[in-house]
């Protein structure tokens, strides 16, 4: 495998101060990728996971502050991107979550996760792919889920946004198909569709299944993993950005269009 393939490469990770992007920046800069850190916080927040993608190893790393559920704030994103280095690698990372039945899911609530999990990935690959098949290498991971690939109850706006997803980066991964060739490496579009991963996001969700057991979290846990995913294991986020570095590599040129799930055996059920 070529190791240093990624060495000086830019890559837009968004949702990157947190979770699975926080992982997933580490793991592109450890691979030697130049690091645009994206994602809400507060300064210390910020400053902290610049500070772990630095340490693991990337040689620039630059925090883009663009509040994802604003798309003019997108596009200046990506002009200041742009000016910096161009995008080799664009992983859509940042994501939102609200459970509650369809009747009783707020209006601004489903706009707000439309914007964030769906509209801001069209906005950062409509700017950045152009680009991307000029230089005839390329890589967008969008990180969907397995609620694009399955539905759960309670979360019509998450699995819509993540059903919406895997749909543009199909499209997207036709209409870039024949860019670049075997030697630069081509433009690929594909999606990560984890189950549970251990991070912040699904704490409320561990937090209401824990209160049902007397607030032990670790039986929290399990009956959130035992209704869903049959390995019983959540996922780690460093796990799914091993994935992802793999997917930027220029051995996985062929791989286009696919949304590959990390679960457990949930959607093999
Ligand atoms: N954790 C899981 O079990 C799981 C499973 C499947 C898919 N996912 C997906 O993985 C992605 C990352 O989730 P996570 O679990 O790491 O969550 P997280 O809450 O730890 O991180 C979310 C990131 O998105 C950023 N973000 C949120 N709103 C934003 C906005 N308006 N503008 C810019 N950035 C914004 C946050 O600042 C943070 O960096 C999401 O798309 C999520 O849907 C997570």
């Amino acid at each position: 495998m070529s190791d240093r393939f990624l060495a000086g490469r830019c890559a837009l990770v968004t949702g990157s101060t947190s979770g699975i992007g926080l992982a997933i920046a580490r793991s592109l800069g450890a691979a030697g990728a130049r690091v645009a850190v994206n994602g809400l916080g507060t300064p210390e927040q910020i400053a902290a996971a610049l500070e772990s993608v630095r340490q693991a190893g990337a040689p620039e790393v630059r925090h883009f502050g663009a509040d994802l559920s604003d798309a003019a704030a997108i596009e200046a994103m990506m002009a200041d991107l742009a000016a910096w280095a161009p995008v080799d690698v664009l992983v859509n990372c940042a994501g939102v979550q609200h459970t509650a039945p369809i009747a009783e899911m707020p209006a601004a609530t489903w706009e707000k996760l439309i914007a964030i999990n769906l509209s801001a990935a069209f906005h950062t690959m409509r700017l950045a792919l152009p680009g991307m098949a000029a230089q005839g290498y390329g890589r967008v991971v969008n990180i969907a889920s397995v609620h694009g690939l399955v539905a759960s109850v309670n979360k019509s706006p998450y699995v819509a946004s993540k059903f919406g997803l895997i749909g543009l980066s199909k499209v997207a991964a036709l209409e870039y198909a024949a860019a670049g060739s075997r030697a630069s490496g081509g433009v690929t579009v594909n999606c990560v569709c984890p189950g549970w991963v251990e991070t912040p996001l699904i704490e409320p969700q561990i937090a209401a299944r824990a209160s049902a057991v007397h607030g032990d979290r670790e039986a929290g846990v399990r009956e959130l993993l035992r209704e869903k995913q049959p390995s019983g294991r959540m996922s780690l986020p460093e796990e799914i950005a091993d994935l992802v570095v793999w997917l930027c590599r220029r051995e996985a040129h062929n791989l286009s269009g696919a949304a590959l799930p990390v679960d457990g055996g949930w959607t093999a059920q």
